[in-house]
């Protein structure tokens, strides 16, 4: 079953009902300023950081879901009816309804008693304020006399505050109205220098700011007393709960349409000029007022949603494809890379499963994330690389998380997180073959823990993989700290006290635990780095991290190999984990992948041997499970992971994340068909018609789809902030269509399903264009056509900037 169907043409997903599932989420901004929009126009929007800077409220967990938006209310002033376009908060019938989610904006459309309603919400390239261009338009045969009022309630800034300091925050809330704009401007008084602003285009009727004078007593957003009577309270908020409510009237005649525009915004005063006139408690207007009066005219705001839709197209034409495959098409050529940008710029902390309150940046998660992101925007993407590696400590390891607004490590979560560093690694490295930009290597960046010191970047990438290699257990596999990147293998914590955390509780000495995991990321990791290091004429480090990436190869294969698969790691006990001697938690995803993708038993028959267990034990129709058999009781000696009822999360659920590196190392295997039928198992597209099963959007891959073990199997939770978007974004370009940047030109080494003819794509790449055109030859390319001459190997040199250079693969005499 569907809700709603894939607008190819415009890169939409439009719903076609409001009751979907879940709130079906869209993002609004991918910068300074963003948001969450639901398909009713649920969400909250924050500037830079969803903890500390949060501009509106929004009720997790709260009943009926998704309470809290960005809220207007139409009013029949004969009748006094009155309902919400965007169905929620009302709920009341709607005669049509459709919520198109595209690329940053959202627009809802509707219809009632003969009034049609579109709204279109975005936020404006390089601006920090979101637009809500409202387009009443009356389809009755005769006049219509109409009430719009608006509604948001602002956050007192600090949202963990907002949420439990009652006692404080019951007192501090301030706001201003003037000329037509409310104001919120909570402990602006004293510390802030920021404040948010609610516009709109119109003359207004009356306002509200305080929510209780806009609801009235012990009701909700579903009857707001302002809307029932018509009339707002011209309420100024002291305390209490700040509130944004507009309200604007107007007579339509039979066909006219009326627009109005919303702002919503933040802005910073400079400190000296915070108050006008100045010693005074009043705000300075005199910066944010051109702005609100620009954005609040049609053509601007036309302009502005214009030069958005340029950029999207702008930044995707990076690679277009044309498979024979439409699921594969639309993921890789729209909604992929976009969720891409969303994680990227998100991290993991806001989403209807991510509060934005517990999580920053994550380091591994934020390194992952550039490696399918850095096409999209490679300036970005370097600015990112030096934020993490500041958050790096002399030892070489590095803050789990860091807090966006102040860039510093998060201490509550410390480091000691194995597998961090070493992602770094493969970040840096993901930057440098798209951009060639290798001065990055030279950025000098500071540790954490000794900001007195500014080593250039590559020596962090260094110190990476040297904190590997300093921390090596009794088989000499990698000592595993806190957790690697399962967070939840915790063999260095027994807990057995309720409420403590997995990952920061270390109960017994680290010294033991060992992860293979860790083994097969280092090997993949340095053999990247060598030759980077090569480049720059450091051929003895090269070779130095060359043979410890063997020597580690050998440790996995005489330790870390369980006969028909990969072990996972060795506990605290030296006890293997993920051995077929265990009744549960015999076989694990993640080493299969990553011990193959790093090379590791490809030439000795372990790589296959071991893919092919993942598809006897692991493999499902939903996608390929985290582990089997899954725990069905806790194990004080391996943490979380035991915590969770089989078939959730990294207990056995199909992890998302770590299906693309199966499908990657298929491809390595040369197994088309394997590769893409994994692909296609989690591609959100491709489940569309399972909605009611999987329930998340359709659109965007979720962190997790419930496994066999579970009684929800097929059902998909923490949608869109998952380093699942990045790896199946490049499974799918780089190691199944096998387009891949690499320092010294682009591959073009496909390794397809049979079924496929072939495919097309055009990749811009370092300046110059690629015309890239595929024929299955059924076996691996072994020569390419490039601008007609024939080229030995699957590499595309380099093309000078501006150049369009036509590749054709798999002609006659191939294989
Ligand atoms: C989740 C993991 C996540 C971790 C982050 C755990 O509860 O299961 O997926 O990585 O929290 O702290
Ligand atoms: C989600 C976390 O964000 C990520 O860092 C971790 O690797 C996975 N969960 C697996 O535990």
């Amino acid at each position: 079953m569907r809700y709603g169907y894939f607008d190819d043409e415009h890169r939409e997903y439009v719903i076609t009902r409001p009751d979907t599932p879940l709130p079906w989420l869209n993002y609004l901004g991918t910068d300074a300023y963003v948001g969450i929009i639901s398909n009713t126009a649920g969400g909250y929007s924050c500037y830079r950081d969803a903890r500390l800077r949060r501009l509106t409220r929004y009720r997790y967990n709260g009943v009926p879901t998704d309470s809290g938006g960005r809220y207007l209310y139409l009013r029949d002033n004969r009748s006094g009816e009155y309902w919400s376009p965007s169905w929620q908060p009302t709920r009341c019938d709607l005669d049509s309804y459709e919520c198109r989610h595209g690329l940053s904006y959202t627009r809802i459309s509707s219809a009632r008693l003969g009034v049609r309603a579109e709204t279109l919400y975005f936020v404006p390239p390089g601006e920090t304020l979101e637009v809500w261009r409202l387009r009443v338009r009356n389809e009755r045969g005769g006049p219509a006399d109409l009430s719009v009022f608006s509604s948001v309630e602002f956050c007192l800034w600090d949202a963990q505050d907002d949420a439990t300091n009652f006692q404080r925050n019951y007192s501090t809330g301030e706001v201003e109205v003037d000329g037509g704009v409310i104001y919120h401007k909570t402990e602006y008084r004293e510390r802030r220098d920021h404040f948010a602003y609610f516009a709109c285009s119109e003359p207004l009727a009356g306002f509200d700011t305080q929510r209780e004078e806009f609801l009235g007593a012990y009701r909700g957003w579903d009857r707001p007393l302002a809307v029932e009577r018509g009339e707002s309270a011209n309420s100024v908020a002291h305390g209490w709960a700040p509130h944004g409510s507009h309200h604007v009237r107007f007579l339509l005649a039979p066909g006219e349409t009326k627009e109005v525009i919303f702002l919503l915004g933040y802005w910073e005063n400079p400190r000296e000029a915070k108050f006008d006139p100045p010693g005074s408690q009043i705000l300075n207007k005199a910066l944010v007022r051109p702005v609100i009066d620009r954005w609040l005219r049609p053509e601007t705001v036309a302009e502005g949603f214009r030069q958005l839709r340029e950029s999207w197209s702008s930044r995707l034409s990076v690679l277009q494809v044309g498979t024979p495959d439409q699921d594969t098409n639309r993921m890789v050529n729209i909604w992929n890379p976009y969720q891409c940008m969303v994680t990227f710029a998100m991290s993991r902390s806001v989403s209807l499963f991510e509060s934005g309150i517990s999580r920053g940046i994550g380091f591994r998660d934020s390194c992952q994330d550039l490696l399918g992101f850095v096409q999209l925007a490679p300036g970005r993407a370097r600015a990112r690389i030096l934020d993490l590696a500041a958050t790096q400590l002399a030892s070489g390891g590095a803050y789990h998380q860091y807090q966006p607004l102040t860039k510093t490590g998060n201490d509550a979560i410390g480091s000691g997180f194995n597998d961090d560093p070493l992602w770094l690694v493969l970040g840096v490295a993901a930057y440098l073959k798209e951009t060639g930009d290798e001065a990055i290597l030279d950025e000098p960046v500071p540790y954490a823990d000794a900001a007195d010191v500014r080593p250039p970047l590559q020596e962090h990438l260094e110190r990476s993989l040297r904190y590997t290699l300093d921390r090596l257990g009794p088989h000499q596999l990698p000592l595993i700290g806190r957790a690697d990147w399962n967070d939840c293998l915790n063999l260095n914590c027994f807990s057995a006290e309720p409420g403590q955390s997995f990952q920061t509780t270390e109960n017994v000495a680290g010294d033991t635990a060992e992860s293979v995991f860790i083994g097969g990321l280092f090997v993949l990791a340095a053999r990247e780095y060598a030759p980077i290091a090569e480049r720059r004429g450091q051929a003895a480090e090269a070779g130095y991290y060359r043979a410890e990436a063997e020597k580690m190869a050998g440790v996995i294969a005489e330790h870390g190999w369980d006969g028909a698969w990969f072990r996972r790691a060795y506990d605290h006990s030296g006890r293997p984990v993920g051995s077929a001697a265990d009744d549960e938690g015999q076989i694990f995803i993640e080493p299969q992948g990553i011990c193959v993708m790093s090379g590791v038993g490809i030439d000795d028959g372990m790589a296959v041997r071991a893919l092919d267990s993942v598809r006897e034990r692991l493999a499902t129709g939903h996608g390929i499970v985290l582990l089997q058999p899954a725990y069905t009781r806790y194990h004080l000696e391996l943490g979380e992971i035991s915590s969770y009822p089989p078939g959730y999360k990294e207990n056995g659920s199909v992890f998302c994340h770590t299906n693309p590196w199966v499908m990657i190392a298929e491809a390595m295997a040369g197994r088309g068909d394997a590769a893409f039928g994994y692909y296609q198992r989690i591609n959100p597209s491709a489940r569309e018609e399972i909605s009611d099963v999987h329930r998340c959007e359709p659109y965007v891959y979720a962190q997790m789809i419930a496994g066999r073990d579970a009684p929800a199997q097929g059902e998909a939770k923490n949608s869109w902030l998952t380093g699942t978007a990045a790896w199946n974004l490049v499974a799918i370009t780089q190691w199944i269509l096998g387009i891949r940047a690499e320092l010294d030109g682009l591959r073009v080494d496909p390794v397809l399903p049979a079924a496929w003819p072939g495919f097309t794509a055009t990749r811009r790449f370092r300046g110059a264009t690629y015309q890239i055109s595929v024929r299955n030859p059924g076996t691996r390319i072994t020569h390419l056509e490039v601008d007609g001459r024939r080229i030995e190997g699957t590499l595309v040199p380099l093309a000078p900037p501006g150049a369009t250079v036509h590749v054709t693969a798999g002609g006659q005499g191939q294989g």
